[in-house]
């Protein structure tokens, strides 16, 4: 058993990058380099492969133990292949993985710096960096790494009911609350309301116009008509490039409908406003750029949709909180 693990006196890191060459030579036999999916003859149910799966008494060697990782990499999508063009899953880089492979070998844990050390510096770096691309005060915001874009999504929600009612981790949900979104924003949006108790049906989907924007007419009315029906709003969350279509709606609009109505009806608590900027977020990287001088030689209808996504999504300070996901436009494995 000792070979499995580093050494703590003379670790020898070749055991390492050996058992990755042996898994990586297993997978490659069932990989086609000319095709984006790695093909499978797998035909089997889950259900019949499971009959073949049973928790071994004697222990299996780890070629074994490899062989059969790889003959399930079967129907495995490469990324990095330029014919993969599934959903937002950009390839993840090399040096992202060996990062995060790496320091698996010390299973560091994020919400502990007694075990971790100051590799926790990391998150409050890309949060600081983070804040500054949406051109936001550094020393005022705050952010933290997730489990993923849902998570995003349902932190904001939290943070949301939290302001409804402070106490509201301690004595629970209390009182008709909902949430909107538009009809073009993600699934997860009403899922979040599912996870918290607040309920998927009260995740209300405003309308959207051809663009796939939220119709901000319509997101007015039935804001207030919430509230005028006793109902609490935990959140708006804004689309910051949808799924397929990368939508950005108009954030600043929205947090300006919701400063009316927190002064029109004196509500004591401020709905929250979350950007789901979990692919756009991207775009904050070309505040910068210079489109008169195009030095990277965009195309002209590229560099005009480039200008639109990164001004609308330049409106992000204008929100409360923002999704980022490294393992969508960040090159970064899950
Ligand atoms: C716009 C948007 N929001 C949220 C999510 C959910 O992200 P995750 O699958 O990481 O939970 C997705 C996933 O595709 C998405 O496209």
């Amino acid at each position: 058993m000792k070979k499995y693990f580093l050494d703590p006196v003379s670790p020898n890191f070749s055991t390492f990058l050996d058992y990755m060459t042996q898994l990586n030579n297993k997978v490659e036999q069932y990989v086609k380099p000319d095709m984006a999916r790695v093909p499978s003859s797998i035909t089997e149910k889950y259900a019949g492969l499971l009959e073949k799966e049973n928790l071994s008494e004697d222990g299996e060697d780890l070629d074994s133990v490899f062989s059969r990782l790889a003959y399930y990499s079967q129907g495995l999508i490469r990324w990095n292949h330029p014919g993969a063009l599934i959903n937002v899953n950009p390839p993840a880089t090399i040096p992202a993985t060996v990062v995060s492979s790496y320091f698996s070998l010390y299973t560091p844990n994020g919400a502990q710096d007694m075990s971790t050390g100051y590799l926790l510096t990391t998150e409050l770096a890309v949060v600081k960096m983070l804040s500054q691309l949406a051109g936001i005060d550094y020393k005022q915001s705050g952010g933290y790494f997730t489990f993923g874009g849902k998570s995003t999504n349902i932190h904001a929600i939290k943070h949301g009911l939290q302001r409804i009612s402070p106490d509201y981790g301690t004595n629970g949900l209390s009182g008709d609350i909902v949430t909107f979104s538009s009809t073009q924003g993600h699934p997860c949006h009403a899922e979040a309301c599912n996870w918290l108790g607040i309920g998927d049906k009260n995740c209300i989907r405003i309308s959207t116009n051809k663009m796939g924007e939220i119709n901000l007419e319509e997101l007015e009315t039935r804001m207030a008509e919430s509230i005028e029906q006793g109902k609490k709003i935990a959140c708006i969350t804004v689309n910051g490039g949808t799924t397929i279509q990368m939508t950005i709606d108009p954030i600043k609009k929205v947090a300006d409908i919701r400063d009316r109505l927190v002064e029109k009806y004196h509500l004591n608590y401020v709905p929250r406003i979350h950007v789901d900027s979990v692919i756009g977020w991207v775009c904050l990287f070309f505040k910068d750029y210079d489109f008169d001088k195009n030095p990277f030689k965009f195309s002209d209808s590229a560099l005009q949709k480039l200008k639109r996504q990164m001004l609308r999504i330049s409106e992000i300070k204008y929100a409360d909180s923002f999704g980022v996901d490294f393992h969508k436009t960040g090159f970064a494995p899950y």
